[in-house]
């Protein structure tokens, strides 16, 4: 029996990168994934593994209400979330515009809240009866001061302690929260830098693994963390950057 079999997740940002490679590995693991994105070409992402595609923006208020009509439609509860879907704006702490700074805060952290918000019902009745356990993908430099994205960084490390703390608050409900934090991925994302021959010689230099990941490698210890096998395991965040952060 798979690993995820009867359950079912809902995972955003599934359109693309990590969020479309950790929803495509939860449904060959079994899981009947719900693929939300507001890129409509999570319709044709999904239909490679029989998902139900939602298209929608996680700063619609509306959009938690809607995925929970979803489910009822197609006779699902609920076992896990995977928040992937994110923005990064590249700026200098003190130069960032003010929209793209309440641009990053919603997607990046409003948007993750307001959907659990939402969906801790579900999660906690589960689809066979036992409470069911998220992920997000919160991100390396939420942990240390990375020049260029700090407003993103700063984002990423509300995430991170909303994480923690909703796990304490959420535990006695039974269910769990983690993240992974990645280093350097191969996305769209971080395409633009890493195009850049000097950034990439730069973070080579620094990085123990010596090979910037693919969205694939993200996958194990995102599945790890929402399976069973990390059932006494909540409110952690998981380095999954090549060492990065130790250098
Ligand atoms: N790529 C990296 O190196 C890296 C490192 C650390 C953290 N992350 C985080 O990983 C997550 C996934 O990023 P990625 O690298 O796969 O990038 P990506 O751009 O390939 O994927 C992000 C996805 O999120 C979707 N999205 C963005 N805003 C949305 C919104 N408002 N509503 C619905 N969908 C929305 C996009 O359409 C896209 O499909 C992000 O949260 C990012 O911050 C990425």
């Amino acid at each position: 029996m798979e690993r995820f079999e009867g359950q079912t997740a809902i995972v955003t940002g599934a359109a693309s990168g990590i969020g479309a490679a950790i929803a495509a590995s939860l449904a060959r693991e079994g899981a009947r994934v719900v693929a939300v994105d507001y890129d409509t070409s999570v319709k044709a992402a999904a239909a490679e593994y029989d998902g139900v595609p939602v298209v929608g923006d996680v700063t619609d208020p509306e959009l938690g209400t809607e995925l929970l009509a979803t489910l009822a439609r197609h006779g699902l509860g609920l076992d896990h979330l995977v928040g992937a879907a994110g923005i990064q704006v590249r700026a200098a702490g003190i130069d960032i515009e003010d929209a793209d700074w309440q641009r990053l805060l919603n997607v990046n952290l409003s948007g993750f809240y307001r959907l659990l918000r939402t969906l801790v019902p579900p999660l906690e009745q589960g689809s066979h009866g036992s409470p069911g356990s998220v992920v997000a993908v919160t991100s390396m430099s939420g942990d240390r001061a990375v020049p260029g994205i700090v407003p993103y960084g700063s984002v990423k490390a509300a995430l991170a302690h909303l994480i923690r703390g909703l796990a304490v608050e959420l535990g006695p409900r039974g269910i769990r929260l983690n993240g992974i934090a990645p280093g350097y991925v191969s996305t769209p994302m971080t395409a633009p830098i890493l195009e850049d021959p000097a950034t990439l010689q730069r973070i080579m230099a620094r990085l123990p693994l010596q090979h910037i990941a693919e969205p694939e490698e993200m996958t194990g210890p995102a599945l790890f963390l929402l399976s069973r096998e990390a059932r006494y395991v909540t409110g952690q965040i998981l380095a999954v950057d090549g060492g990065y952060a130790l250098t």
